[in-house]
């Protein structure tokens, strides 16, 4: 049974994702107009799935700093596109070959290798136009350096250098060190960028903090994902259960073995809720979001 509490951040939560959603769906192009093909994959990709953790990690932070509205709405579905296009590709057949995602076929299953290779490239470019629209009330320095927040991110210093470290390293032993560096780029990057876009009009203080809660918080993100991938089922994941170890991934639970993986992504959850310390209620959402990630169950 839930308690109080529980309640009160799954209703928050279930509010958030109905939002993210309607936003996500007004965004994206109509399946009525040309190349419709292509559109109706982008929202085969980008919509009806997922948990929307990055969404949520940037409404959190928006409320904890206060941030306006209506650019928060623009972040987290700048950020949410970008993530959707990272699992498109994920799914390839040219990276991880996976044929399930979010429960459905993945999107080159559905439809097919180049279709799924243009909605990755058509999903990123939207999440720039999204987060670049003049009508944001946001003076324009302040937003163009939030658009190098999300660049950086998901370049080759953020999500898809990540992705070109995880491929290279197949077959191999990586130390812990690299390990940490492959994940804090393929998925910690995004969130950190979720939870700062949100945090734009915090204080230096409270941006420093999330910035460390958010570091942290990424990296448990993957080590949890790690371990979901050995623990739980195909079906309660809505993607292929065992795939890292039928790939040859080096990954947490490789490298550490499931309890010492289950301790450090704890850990990691422990340093990120002390950098909110601070904060007190305020950052209420930021810790139940962090409690959620580790408790998950896909
Ligand atoms: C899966 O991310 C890919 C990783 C970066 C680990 P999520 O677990 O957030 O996927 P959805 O959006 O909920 O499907
Ligand atoms: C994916 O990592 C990270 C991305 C940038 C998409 P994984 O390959 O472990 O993600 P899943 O398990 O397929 O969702
Ligand atoms: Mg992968
Ligand atoms: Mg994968
Ligand atoms: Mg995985």
């Amino acid at each position: 049974m839930m308690n109080s509490v529980a309640i009160d951040f799954s209703a928050w939560a279930q509010a958030k994702q109905r939002h993210i959603e309607e936003v996500l769906d007004t965004v994206l192009p109509s399946t009525q107009t040309s190349p419709q093909k292509l559109h109706s994959a982008m929202r085969y990709s980008a919509l009806g799935g997922g948990k929307r953790v990055r969404a949520l990690l940037c409404f959190a932070a928006s409320e904890l700093c206060q941030t306006e509205t209506s650019f928060t709405d623009a972040a987290a579905c700048a950020v949410e596109l970008i993530h959707a296009y990272s699992l498109v590709h994920d799914d390839m057949p040219c990276m991880d070959d996976d044929d399930l995602r979010r429960g459905k076929p993945s999107c080159h299953k559905q439809y097919d290798d180049a279709t799924a290779l243009l909605v990755g490239d058509a999903l990123q470019s939207l999440a720039f136009d999204v987060l670049s629209q003049p009508q944001l009330t946001k003076q324009a320095s302040q937003q163009v350096s939030m658009l190098s927040i999300l660049a950086k991110a998901s370049g080759s210093s953020g999500m898809a250098g990540g992705q070109a470290i995880d491929l290279e390293s197949v077959g191999k032993v990586l130390t812990q060190t690299e390990l940490e560096n492959m994940h804090s780029l393929k998925t910690g990057a995004l969130i950190q960028a979720a939870v700062l876009l949100g945090a734009m009009d915090g204080s230096e203080l409270e941006i420093i903090a999330v910035k460390k809660y958010a570091a942290c918080i990424g990296l448990a993100f993957q080590v949890v994902d790690d371990i979901l991938d050995v623990e739980a089922d195909t079906s309660t994941l809505g993607k292929t259960a065992g795939k890292d170890a039928d790939s040859n991934k080096p990954t947490y639970v490789s490298i550490l073995g499931l309890a010492q993986a289950k301790q450090h992504a704890q850990q990691l959850y422990s340093d990120a809720v002390a950098a909110l310390t601070p904060f007190g209620e305020k950052a209420k959402r930021l810790r139940e979001l962090a409690d959620f990630i580790m408790q998950r169950s896909f």
